[in-house]
């Protein structure tokens, strides 16, 4: 099972965007997938269609509860890929779990007492470097940093990368940052290739070969609760994200884990 968390604490980078697209094209390959939703905006959770979590229990309830991962697990309407709904109630989590000891391996627990099996779970980060995020840092494997190409701001992914450096010194020592993923490309312009050859200057091959370009269809795609292969087939954001697949997949044999906890 490869345990990946999806994360930049910057707002609006694609983080929630990739987690879906790469996650359903990965399901599309016949992967078993996970997609936890962190985000108190639960942005992703409502893209798949439960936005009414409160209908059942959530990530919150794992948080801050005695429930179980298993019990909240939903199965989306894309094949093989299962979604751990988040509430906006998840924001008052962090504040309740300031005072507890073991704060920060509370996912990672309840992780390992997960009975069903996937071959990918991904965590859809929240956009801050707060106690939740740290917990998905400490019960991943791997961090994917999706970096929005448009603007040159890479001052915030220093910041980033010692935060991953930090909960690998403390808590967890085999995390590794094994994917950047340039999103929101523009090839026409020159600062798009800019931030993506400094990506490559600064992450050498850790930078994933496929770009991701802005295509109009993936900021559509949310509202009709479909991934991006489903909703626009053939779109430059389906094809991207499916090219981003084949290349994790590729990863498997370096980063393999596929099978170990
Ligand atoms: N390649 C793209 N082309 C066009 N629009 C995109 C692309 N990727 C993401 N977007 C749009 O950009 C916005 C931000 O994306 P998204 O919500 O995935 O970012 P995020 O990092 O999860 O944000 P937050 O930090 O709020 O969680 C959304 O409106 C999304 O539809
Ligand atoms: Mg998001």
């Amino acid at each position: 099972m490869r345990r990946i968390a999806i994360t930049n604490q910057k707002g609006g980078v694609a983080k929630t965007t990739t987690t879906v697209n790469l996650g359903a094209c990965l399901a599309e390959r016949g992967k078993k997938v996970l997609l936890i939703d962190l985000d108190p905006q639960a942005n992703l959770t409502s893209w798949l269609g439960f936005g009414a979590a409160s209908e059942g229990k959530s990530v919150y309830d794992v948080f801050v509860g005695d429930t179980r991962l298993d019990e909240v697990l939903k199965d989306s309407k894309t094949h093989k890929l299962w979604v751990a709904p988040s509430v906006v109630e998840l924001a008052g989590a962090e504040r309740l779990l300031l005072t507890e000891t073991g704060r920060d391996t509370v996912l990672k627990k309840k992780l390992a007492e997960m009975k069903e099996e996937f071959d990918y779970v991904f965590f859809d980060c929240p956009p801050s470097l707060g106690i939740i995020t740290i917990n998905a840092l400490t019960a991943a494997r791997e961090v994917f940093i999706p970096v929005e190409t448009k603007i040159l701001a890479l001052n915030g992914l220093v910041t980033l990368t010692h935060t991953i450096q930090r909960v690998k010194e403390r808590i967890n020592p085999s995390l590794e940052i094994t994917g950047i993923i340039a999103c929101m490309y523009d090839g026409r312009t020159n600062l798009s290739r800019e931030v993506l050859e400094k990506l490559r200057a600064h992450f050498g091959d850790r930078v994933f070969k496929t770009a991701i370009r802005e295509n109009v269809r993936l900021a559509e795609c949310p509202i009709s609760e479909l991934p991006i292969h489903l909703y626009a087939p053939g779109s430059p954001g389906a094809k991207d994200y499916e090219n981003l697949a084949d290349e994790v997949i590729e990863s498997e044999k370096t980063h393999g884990n596929a099978r170990k906890r």
